[in-house]
C-alpha cells in the first residue's frame, strides 16, 4: 500500500514536471539572499542526489551545485548554497545577472528522477513612497486627493491603500492606482491614508494625516 502511494506520487511528480508545472515564475530581491525551492516531495521520501542548473541565454546548462548523500559535493562558487535536504538553492547577493532559467533534478530512492524549472526575476528594493495630500473645500464638503509615487518611473511598481478615520481601525481601500480621491463632509476629517508601494519581491509604505480641509496643498 505504502509503496503504491509512493509510486503514484512519483508518477504525479513526473507528470507535472513534464507538463503543467513545466516552469514557475519566482521573484527575488537584489543584494540579498534568493531561495529557489524545488517541488520534489518533502521528506520522508529519500533523496539520493540533487543537481541544480542554470540555463544560460545561449542554451547551455551550467551546473551550480551537486548535492549527494546529505551534502554539497560540487558547486560553481561559494555564492551557491544548498539547504533543506537539497530542496533549496540559496544564492548569495542576488542581482539582475541572476535572472533566467533554473532547473533542479532530483534522483529519489528507487530510481525516480524528478525535475522542475524555475524562471527567476530579480527586483530592486522598492523605494519609500512619497505621499502628497491635496484638499479643496466646496460648500460643506471636502474633496481629498492623495497621490503616492516612488522616486523613479519604474513600471513594475503597483500601489495598495489603507484608510482610517479618527481612532477607527485601518481598512483596505479597493483602489490600486497611484492616486485616490474621496469627498467627505467637513466634519469627517482627521483621516490617515497609508500607501504601500509593491513590486513582486518587496514593499514599502508611507502615511499622511489630513486634519482639516485647509493648510495643505489645494487641489
Ligand atoms: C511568467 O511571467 C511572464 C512575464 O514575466 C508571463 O508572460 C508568463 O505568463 C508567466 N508564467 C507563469 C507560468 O506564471
Ligand atoms: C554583490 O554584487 C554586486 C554586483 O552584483 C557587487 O558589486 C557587490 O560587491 C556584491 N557584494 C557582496 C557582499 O558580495
Ligand atoms: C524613466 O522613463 C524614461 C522613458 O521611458 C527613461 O528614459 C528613463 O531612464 C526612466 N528613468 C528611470 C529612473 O527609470
Ligand atoms: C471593495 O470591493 C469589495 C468586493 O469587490 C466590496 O464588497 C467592497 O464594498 C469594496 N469596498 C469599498 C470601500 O469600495
Ligand atoms: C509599514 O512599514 C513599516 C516599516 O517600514 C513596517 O514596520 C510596517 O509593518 C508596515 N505596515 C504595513 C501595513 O505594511
Amino acid at each position: 500500500m505504502k509503496l503504491g502511494i509512493f509510486l503514484c506520487l512519483i508518477a504525479l511528480m513526473q507528470f507535472f514536471s513534464g507538463e503543467a508545472l513545466s516552469y514557475r515564475n519566482i521573484s527575488g530581491l537584489s543584494n540579498s539572499y534568493i531561495n529557489l525551492r524545488a517541488l520534489f516531495p518533502s521528506s520522508p521520501v529519500p533523496v539520493i542526489e540533487v543537481m541544480w542548473y542554470h540555463k544560460t541565454t545561449d542554451g547551455n546548462e551550467v551546473l551550480l551545485a551537486k548535492f549527494q548523500d546529505g551534502r554539497v559535493i560540487d558547486r560553481l562558487s561559494s555564492r551557491y548554497m544548498v539547504e533543506d535536504g537539497g530542496r533549496v538553492l540559496k544564492i548569495q547577493n542576488g542581482s539582475k545577472n541572476d535572472n533566467g532559467v533554473y532547473k533542479d533534478e532530483a534522483t529519489l530512492q528507487g530510481g525516480g528522477l524528478v525535475d522542475d524549472v524555475l524562471y527567476l526575476t530579480v527586483y530592486d528594493p522598492v523605494p519609500i513612497p512619497d505621499v502628497i495630500p491635496q484638499v479643496k473645500r466646496i460648500g460643506d464638503k471636502c474633496h481629498v486627493a492623495v497621490q503616492c509615487s516612488v522616486p523613479s518611473n519604474r513600471s513594475d511598481i503597483y500601489y495598495t491603500w489603507k484608510y482610517r478615520h479618527a481612532d477607527k481601525e485601518y481598512q483596505k481601500l479597493n483602489d490600486t492606482g497611484g492616486t485616490i480621491r474621496m469627498t467627505v463632509p467637513i466634519d469627517h476629517l482627521d483621516m490617515k491614508f497609508m500607501c504601500t508601494a509593491h513590486n513582486p519581491a518587496d514593499q514599502k509604505n508611507a502615511t499622511t494625516h489630513i486634519k482639516d480641509c485647509e493648510g495643505i496643498n489645494q487641489l
